[in-house]
């Protein structure tokens, strides 16, 4: 597989993506190779292990891999693979240890990966066995950004900084709008959905279009609306993607999520009109302007598969995983998050908004998933395979020029720029040479 290859099936100049891409079982293995072990991926949140010996379980493309706090209070992260015959160590989602057990023989090892115990070892090995040989493979680079904690198999990548890149400007707005931190609620829900990763990727870093089609029935019921600025608003709403493959959409420079969050907090009281002043303050105090102006993220991607959406400080902090499961599936991981410091009412409501709206039985969830495993049905057969995929929307005018010149290839609200810009690093990862 060449360069030439993804530049064919991924045609920037065109706006046209070949649907091969979402069945090919040889393309796959390259991205768990190309993409999924060189790009830094989603690990977790500060917040979920905040204590030496706090541990949670996730996954980097197929391989499954234990995050721990070790006892000088570093954030580390191994694969979840027994050295001794490959058992997962850790089957627990969460928890505090000091150890980990592995289920199979009995190997144990520390909070720092390294092998601590093996059971008869006198008996069995003599002298034979190295144990400082074969302690968990650790997870090279682990890194944190505001909270958010990343893992790297690539020693050679970027730092974590130079990959978020210019998005940092943006994720700055809602990891500093919270006045007490991010919280992540605790647990998270999993959903298996038969299709490709890549189409909720791409929907999240700047799927407006599909709105006020797919979430027609949100928006059409007599329930609080998913985002006070809604598609309604569209003329004052932008596209923004970077490099690597990052997106970002609905985001607004005029304050107006800020005056939006105000006229809905007066009619839930002072104590909340506060909370929002003071949320109002915190970023003027502390970033640009323009990035108080942003006041809340509306929904973005990470490359490759993490994504998050926000709104407002009304509504919940969502993030999502889309772990690969082959091509033709993915599990979606999702954890809902607070600010530790708001008002009891307002944590309540963002509960029950994501029940309602993101959640795995949430409206909008549903709505989603449906599109994905449909397309993946629809597209997948021998002459659907044959064609393309139209992302042609406001290709060429995504360098809108905005005061403040805010970071970014700033588009139209409806655009497909930001898919197209997913594709173009997905490609780019793709053609480099396997090592
Ligand atoms: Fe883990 Fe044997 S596979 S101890
Ligand atoms: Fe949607």
């Amino acid at each position: 597989m060449t360069g030439q290859l993804f530049d064919k099936l991924v045609n920037r100049e065109t706006g046209l993506v070949s649907r091969k891409i979402f069945f090919d079982e040889e393309i796959y293995q390259r991205e768990l190779r190309n993409i999924f072990a060189k790009c830094w991926l989603f690990l977790g949140h500060v917040s979920q292990i905040p204590r030496a010996g706090d541990f949670m379980t996730n996954y980097m493309g197929e391989d499954p891999v234990i995050v721990c706090r070790d006892d000088k209070g570093n954030a580390r992260a191994f694969l979840n693979s027994c050295r001794h015959r490959g058992m997962r160590v850790c089957r627990l989602d969460r928890g505090n240890t000091d150890e980990f057990v592995c289920s199979f023989h009995g190997w144990t090892y520390g909070t720092d990966g390294a092998l601590i115990g093996v059971p008869f070892m006198r008996e069995t090995y003599g002298d034979s066995l190295e144990k400082d040989k074969w302690g968990l493979i650790e997870v090279p680079r682990v890194s944190d950004y505001g909270g958010l904690i990343f893992g790297c198999w690539d020693t050679n990548a970027l730092s974590l900084d130079n990959y978020l890149g210019d998005l940092r400007w943006y994720l700055d707005v809602f990891l500093t709008r919270p006045l007490g931190g991010i919280e992540f609620i605790k647990g998270q829900q999993r959903y298996r959905c038969k299709s490709n990763w890549k189409l909720a990727g791409e929907n999240f870093s700047g799927d407006t279009y599909h709105l006020p089609t797919s979430h027609a029935s949100v928006y059409g019921l007599d329930i609080r609306q998913i985002s006070p600025v809604t598609y309604t608003s569209r003329d004052i709403l932008y596209s923004v993607n970077t490099r690597h493959g990052h997106g970002l959409t609905g985001i607004n420079y005029t304050g107006e999520r800020y005056r939006a969050d105000l006229k809905e907090a007066e009619n839930m009281g002072p104590e909340v009109v506060e909370y929002i002043a003071e949320c109002a303050r915190r970023l003027e105090e502390t970033l640009s302007k323009s990035q108080a102006n942003v006041y809340a993220l509306s929904f973005g991607h990470v490359f490759p598969n993490f994504s998050h959406n926000s709104f407002s400080a009304l509504r919940p902090m969502g993030f999502y995983l889309w772990h690969p499961k082959g091509p033709h599936e993915m599990e979606s991981w999702q954890w809902c998050a607070v600010d530790r410091h708001a008002p009891t009412a307002v944590k309540d409501m963002i509960r029950h908004d994501f029940t309602r709206t993101q959640a795995v039985a949430g409206i909008a969830a549903q709505d989603d998933t449906e599109n994905f495993e449909q397309v993946s049905e629809a597209a997948r057969g021998v002459i659907g395979q044959t064609c393309d995929f139209n992302f042609q929307m406001g290709l060429g005018s995504e360098s809108r020029e905005i005061e403040g010149s805010p970071p970014g290839h700033i588009g139209n609200y409806y655009s497909e720029v930001n898919q197209m810009n997913f594709y173009s690093y997905w490609a780019e990862k793709m053609s480099e040479a396997d090592s």
